[in-house]
């Protein structure tokens, strides 16, 4: 019998796909089922699983019957709107579930996870692969070893030039396009706060208090369409709620500040731009700088960019498997931290591990900020109270490795 952890795949788009690179390569895994509504997408998966040396898988446009067929955990790659529901039925059918990332538009889903996932004790994996990135896993450590001193601020963002998959939802059915449509709001906030959070020990006796968000006015998507041929006729009459920049400031019980940004309609560099300050100095991800208060600093400018790069003279503070990873591992996907991610899911799955080093507690108030920035934005920048979704079990729960990194294993201490 094949002993191989039974994968079941649903959503097999852009990101069905990607997390299918890593999840081929894994030897002791095996997608036994796919999902999506569209029957190419599921025959183009079905042959690379094939291609790879794999028995065909079950194929199925019903998430339910993949959820029935005995696979050992599903994955949710589907578009924003339906995650919560997928993930419901497979943890009331007592199937593990590993869920893919963006925020939500309800608070009462965020509670319906929480409360489900309380109910069946089912296990759930949020799937914040950045929590997991080698420049969020050293800002991390280095916090969690004490090297920047006591945290006080955080900043990160989600600027991503996303101009053409949101215009081309019109050819590929892409949830984006709707979404930028109908709501403005931070929409997609896990990729920077999943990181800050595990800095901040949220939910693990540290939570948001509340929070104000701000919006641009909405133009990059107007000018877009208006100067790309291919999409000028067919989208000029579609107006856009989404502001092109969303700022959303929150407050932590342990006196810390966090700033968010949302950049996603107007030409710019990728960036998440992960900061953490702290009374000893700071972490900067857009310029890879270490920058302590023992003489180095500076903040005149041409002396700061000295610093540039300089994160690689704290590379002994990586957690071990970032040490230890190989180019084949980095190449599957997002430069390696989708699979040091993919590997925690699965060996928790085969230790039968109940609790996820991201849960359902993580995911409920990391995607509760969609639906509260939407409020404060509605209500012009009111601020917004954050919820507590342990229900008060956030003074107990502790990080889950206090040494130094609670989601990446670091056996080996520093001096
Ligand atoms: N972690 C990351 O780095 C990362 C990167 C990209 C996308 N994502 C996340 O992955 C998810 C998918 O994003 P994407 O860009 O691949 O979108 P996509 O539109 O390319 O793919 C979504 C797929 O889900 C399918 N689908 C939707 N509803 C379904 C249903 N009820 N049953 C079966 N199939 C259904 C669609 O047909 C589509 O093929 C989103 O949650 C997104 O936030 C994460």
């Amino acid at each position: 019998m094949d002993k191989r952890i039974k994968v079941g795949l649903i959503g097999l788009g852009q990101r069905g796909n990607g997390l299918m690179n890593n999840i081929l390569k894994i030897k002791d895994t095996l997608i036994s089922a796919i999902c999506d509504k569209f029957s190419d997408r599921l025959d183009n998966a079905e042959k690379r699983i094939v291609d790879n040396g794999d028995p065909a898988p079950f194929k199925t446009d019903d998430y339910l019957k993949v959820i029935a067929c005995g696979v050992d955990v599903v994955i949710v790659a589907t578009s924003w709107n339906n995650h919560v529901e997928v993930a419901l039925s497979a943890m009331n059918a007592g199937v593990p579930v590993a869920m893919e990332v963006g925020g939500s538009h309800s608070i009462e889903d965020c509670w319906a996870l929480v409360d489900c996932y309380e109910k069946t004790n089912t296990p759930f994996f949020f799937l914040e692969n950045c929590c997991y990135n080698i420049d969020e896993a050293l800002a991390t450590s280095l916090v969690r070893n004490g090297v920047l001193g006591e945290v006080v601020y955080c900043q990160g963002a989600y600027c991503h030039d996303l101009r053409s998959e949101i215009a081309g939802g019109i050819d590929t059915h892409h949830y984006r396009l709707e979404e930028y449509k109908n709501y403005c709001c931070d929409n997609y906030p896990t990729h920077e706060l999943g990181p800050i959070s595990k800095i901040l020990n949220i939910n693990r006796g540290n939570r948001f208090i509340k929070l104000v968000s701000m919006s641009s006015k909405s133009l990059g998507m107007k000018h877009y369409i208006k100067n790309t041929p291919i999409y000028a006729d067919r989208l000029k009459d579609i107006e856009f709620k989404q502001g092109d920049v969303v700022s959303t400031m929150i407050q932590c019980e342990n006196g810390e500040m966090i700033v968010l940004k949302l950049d996603t309609t107007l030409p710019r560099l990728y960036d998440r731009n992960l900061t953490v300050s702290g009374t000893k100095g700071f972490y900067c991800q857009s310029t890879n700088a270490v920058v302590l208060d023992k003489g180095e600093f500076d903040h005149e400018i041409d002396k700061y960019s000295k610093a540039f790069g300089s994160d690689e003279k704290y590379n002994k503070y990586l957690p071990e498997e970032w040490r230890a990873i190989t180019d084949e591992q980095k190449k599957a996907g997002h430069g390696g931290m989708d699979y040091i991610m993919l590997r925690h899911l699965f060996d928790a799955l085969k230790t039968k591990e109940k609790k996820m080093p991201i849960d359902v507690y993580d995911a409920a108030v990391w995607m509760s900020i969609t639906a509260l920035s939407e409020k404060s934005i509605k209500e012009g920048s009111m601020p917004v109270d954050c919820i507590d979704f342990t229900r008060g079990k956030y003074k107990q729960f502790k990080p889950l490795d206090t040494f130094k990194y609670p989601y990446i294993r670091c056996k080996n201490k520093i001096n």
